[in-house]
């Protein structure tokens, strides 16, 4: 059983091509109820984004709640450049028997400008590759620690992923430009369940992930953070998976 936890799309991706070439299944942990028995599992995979060089809260609730298991268990983090000691933390909480970091395309809308078109496209298409090889290493029950963990990767998984959870984590800059059309999909498919439609319009409640669905998908871009977004591009992978 492999379960992801996605904001804008690649780790779900990732988690369906993987359960597509190993013959298993992959599940949304946000749209679980209960959580299936593992019992007769032959591998158990955990797939989501890396945050700030850090696991994703729900993911590292989800992996802690889980049980000591004999299947295959294995990891996989995906990123826009680099992971720190991300697979490291979550090792430490659920072992994992493999890890891998996959470099996908960048949805930190809030912090930089986000990749051009032919970098997506770059990105995809290596990542595909890529998850071929893991999914063999997978079905031969290869141990393996293929991880980016770029420079500093302890002060940045470290102080840095707290400052994140801590600070950085608020839904205060959030704001709906008059170009929402009040559709209602932001609500809808918020993670948290933190955004409710007042007057037709999105109102964000405190409990955010900064997964940055929201403000990547909403179809008129209408949903900006702060002055430092509305100039920059948006991205979800389904346009770029979806002609495949
Ligand atoms: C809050 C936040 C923090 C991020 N931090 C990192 C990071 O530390 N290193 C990195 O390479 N990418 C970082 N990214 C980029 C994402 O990890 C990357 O785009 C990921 O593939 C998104 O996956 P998803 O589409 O499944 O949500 C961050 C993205 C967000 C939203
Ligand atoms: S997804 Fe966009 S257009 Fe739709 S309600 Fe939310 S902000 Fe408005
Ligand atoms: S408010 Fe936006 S960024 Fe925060 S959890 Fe919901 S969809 Fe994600």
């Amino acid at each position: 059983m492999i379960f992801y936890f996605s904001g804008t799309g690649n780790s779900r991706w990732a988690a369906e091509q993987i359960a597509a070439l190993t013959g298993d299944k992959a599940l949304d942990i946000i749209a679980l109820d209960p959580v299936p028995d593992l019992h007769n599992e032959a591998q158990i995979g955990l797939v989501f984004p890396v945050y700030a060089w850090g696991v994703p809260e729900p993911m590292l609730a989800f992996a802690q709640s889980l049980g000591k298991t004999d299947a295959f268990t294995f990891g996989v983090c995906t990123c826009g450049e680099e992971a720190g000691y991300t697979m490291k933390k979550l090792s430490a909480v659920y072992p994992l028997r493999s890890s891998y970091s996959l470099v996908m395309p960048n949805n930190y809308v809030i912090g930089s400008e986000l990749d051009d078109e032919m970098t997506v496209r770059h990105k995809i298409d290596t990542a595909s590759a890529e998850l071929q090889t893991i999914a063999q290493e997978i079905l031969q029950r290869k141990p393996v620690y293929r991880v980016s963990e770029g420079t500093h990767a302890g002060l940045k998984s470290g102080m840095v992923n707290f400052g994140f959870n801590r600070f950085a984590r608020s839904t205060k800059s959030f704001y709906a430009t008059d170009a929402c059309n009040g559709c209602g999909l932001c609500a809808r498919h918020c993670p948290t369940q933190t955004i409710t439609l007042a007057d037709g319009k999105p109102r964000w409640g405190k409990q955010c992930y900064q997964c940055l669905r929201c403000i990547n998908a909403c179809p008129q871009r209408a949903i900006q953070y702060g002055k430092q977004t509305e100039t920059r591009g948006r991205y979800t992978i389904d346009p770029y998976v979806k002609s495949r």
